[in-house]
């Protein structure tokens, strides 16, 4: 994997022109990567892009040493019984955290592993409407909007990809635009000109909206594509079309480090994944099939006559880890996707998923 250019100008955010895009973002980290020494998501952006409830830091004692003799004191509760108790009690009473809150602060962990360099996560099926950009765009928003380095999904569809319909646009460029103007592109203030950024911080690389165009859209394109984001995007998240045999297909499989397969609960999406699985088994990619994940998206509010615990045992055996992402009436709308109005339940069942993708990550502590 090619480590990130370290010249400071890739990652200054001072601008070069003055072409019609939006302005550039706020200034970022310097640094790729997690920054320790950055202060909580909760100050750097404030609570309504936040949509986990705070998790605040347990005062310590002053006189702490020797350390270990000083039991950690117990966090303070944020919700339910515990909560009301605590306060009730004029914060005498300090019940711990619940088994929930202590399960989200451990994932929030995971989502947060140091990454060294970029790594790249394809999402993929056979069958179309399964929720390869609904997964796409809030995987990668859970990833922005907890980890302080930068993120970016990239529509490598070939039919009229609609991943940029899930954020608010704020540019027409699109990744024929950025590959035409590679040559002038040295700062991460460049490439932003191309992108659009959602509420989370999630950025998103339009493709192109003619499918005669973005037909021809190569591997080589593809893999010039992430060569260029991988300078400046600490996660790249492609959101496929179905056709495994389009023109950049080769190269979305050859560059990523982690393959999301994408299944619906009923019983003809889970047969196109594993159709999925089987094809890139019998065309050499059976390590990257290992390493995959397994999406079971209910984009139907009832599962049916289909047992859905049977169908993940069936991807566990075959693929690293299985995850499931409830029906939600907001990725229902098939509109613009905000995490804070996502139910709590897919909210904990993306931070599983980003949990799960995280433990795959080079280089962890
Ligand atoms: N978890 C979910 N809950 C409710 N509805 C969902 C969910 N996931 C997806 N949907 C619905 O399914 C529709 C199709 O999802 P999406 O566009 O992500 O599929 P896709 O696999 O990218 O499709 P295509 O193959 O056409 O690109 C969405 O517009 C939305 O209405
Ligand atoms: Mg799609």
């Amino acid at each position: 994997m090619t480590e990130p250019r370290e010249p400071e100008s890739y990652f200054s955010d001072e601008r070069t022109d003055s072409t019609s895009h939006p302005a550039p973002p706020p200034p970022r980290p310097q640094q790729p990567g997690y920054d320790p020494n950055l202060p909580p998501l909760q100050q750097q952006y404030g609570q309504p892009q936040y949509p986990y409830p705070p998790l605040p830091q347990p005062s310590r004692p002053r006189h702490a040493a020797p350390e270990r003799a000083v039991r950690p004191p117990k966090r303070v509760p944020q919700s339910g019984w515990r909560k009301a108790v605590y306060l009730a009690s004029g914060k005498l009473i300090n019940p711990g955290e619940s088994p929930q809150e202590q399960r989200q602060r451990e994932l929030v962990a995971r989502v947060n592993q140091p990454l060294r360099g970029c790594f790249r996560i394809a999402m993929l099926s056979l069958k179309g409407g399964v929720g390869k950009t609904t997964i796409t765009t809030t995987l990668g928003s859970t990833f922005a909007a907890l980890r302080g380095d930068r993120v970016i999904a990239v529509d490598a569809n070939p039919d009229r990809g609609t991943l940029s319909q899930k954020i608010p646009i704020e540019t027409t460029a699109t990744v024929r635009h950025l590959l035409r103007d590679a040559d002038k592109i040295t700062r991460y203030s460049d490439v932003r000109a191309y992108t659009s950024q959602g509420s989370s911080r999630l950025e998103i690389l339009a493709s192109e909206q003619d499918p005669a165009v973005s037909e021809a859209f190569s591997e080589s394109d593809y893999l010039r594509t992430v060569n260029l984001l991988e300078h400046f995007y600490n996660i790249v998240l492609t959101d496929c079309g179905t056709g495994l045999m389009h023109s950049a297909m080769k190269g979305v499989l050859d560059a990523a480090d982690a393959l999301v397969v994408v299944s619906s609960g009923s019983v003809d999406g889970s047969r196109s994944a594993s159709a999925t699985l089987d094809w890139l088994d019998a065309h050499g990619y059976g390590d990257l099939v290992k390493r995959s994940v397994t999406v079971i998206n209910s984009v139907r509010p009832k599962a049916g006559s289909v047992d859905l615990d049977k169908l993940a045992a069936h991807f566990a055996a075959r693929t690293r880890a299985v995850c499931r992402i409830p029906f939600d009436p907001h990725l229902e709308e098939g509109a613009e996707i905000e995490l804070e109005r996502l139910t709590p339940e897919t909210r904990m069942a993306l931070l599983e998923l980003a949990a799960t993708m995280a433990d795959a990550f080079p280089g962890k502590r």
